[in-house]
């Protein structure tokens, strides 16, 4: 469902990427993890086609992002680290207007964003204008855009950052009940709270120094210890992969 191939990004000197290659199978759920700065929103941001790659392929749906970005960008919801929200629009317009650009049909588009606003928890604040919602409600609607068109690939970059606790548990289990068990949907989900991917993934990458340094699944890592150690283990020795490697 996700393919990415040699993933290479190089801004002037610094490498923010290098080599990364993984797939994502239909129905399977990712916790992307990595410190500030591992390459977590560029890896992203390639494979929805925001950003060129230095090097590498990646493809969505069977579709190359680059050769043909229309139909890959379709399958894709994306919440990016800072969606682009239009502070001046109501929730539900600005919803059917991404409906629109998504291609859904004009026919099937209220139900579409009534479908999103009842996910979402929005109802009550379909009629208000997004600039005046609070952050967590800004963020419920930065992943209402991303599943208005109840695309068959989602890619969130940090969805719960700055919610509190009450948000972040329902956004959680929003996330948890779009990818649940028997679902089809594919979801990569970045963040910082490792007790997050434990509640909603099955299988994790951790990134770091813009490397892919572990892909396994949660079950596995956790006979080594806990995701904690896991994770402190794999991100602070300088390239883990090299040493795995020989
Ligand atoms: N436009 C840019 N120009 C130069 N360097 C950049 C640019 N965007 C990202 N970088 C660098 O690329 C590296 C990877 O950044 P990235 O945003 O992918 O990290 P991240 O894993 O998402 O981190 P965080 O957890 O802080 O969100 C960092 O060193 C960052 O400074
Ligand atoms: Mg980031």
């Amino acid at each position: 469902m996700i393919e990415a191939r040699g993933l290479s990004k190089r801004y002037g000197d610094l490498v923010a990427l290098h080599d990364v290659s993984f797939s994502v199978q239909p129905g399977e759920v990712v916790g992307f993890l990595g410190p500030n700065g591992a390459g977590k929103t560029t890896t992203m941001r390639i494979l929805t086609g925001f950003l060129p790659p230095t090097d590498g392929v990646a493809a969505i749906d069977g579709h190359d992002i680059f050769s043909d970005p229309l139909a890959a960008r379709r399958a894709i919801g994306y919440l990016p680290e800072s969606p682009p929200l239009y502070p001046e629009m109501s929730v539900e317009g600005y919803l059917a207007y991404v409906a629109k650009l998504k291609d859904v049909p004009r026919s099937a588009r209220s139900k579409a964003v009534d479908s999103a606003l009842d996910r979402c928890g929005l109802g009550d604040v379909r009629r208000r204008v997004i600039g005046a919602l609070s952050k967590g409600y800004r963020q419920r609607v930065g992943l209402a855009q991303a599943i208005v068109h109840d695309p068959p690939v989602m890619i969130l970059d940090e969805p719960t950052v700055g919610l509190d606790p009450i948000q972040i548990r329902e956004i959680r289990s929003l996330i948890g009940s779009l990818a649940g068990e028997g679902s089809a949907r594919t979801v990569i989900l970045s963040t910082h709270i490792l007790p997050e991917v434990e509640a909603i993934c099955r299988r994790v990458i951790i990134m770091n120094r813009g490397r892919k340094v572990v892909d396994a699944p949660l079950d596995e890592l956790r006979q080594t210890g806990s995701l904690e150690e896991v994770f402190a283990r794999a991100t602070t020795r300088e390239i883990v992969t090299e040493e795995v490697a020989s």
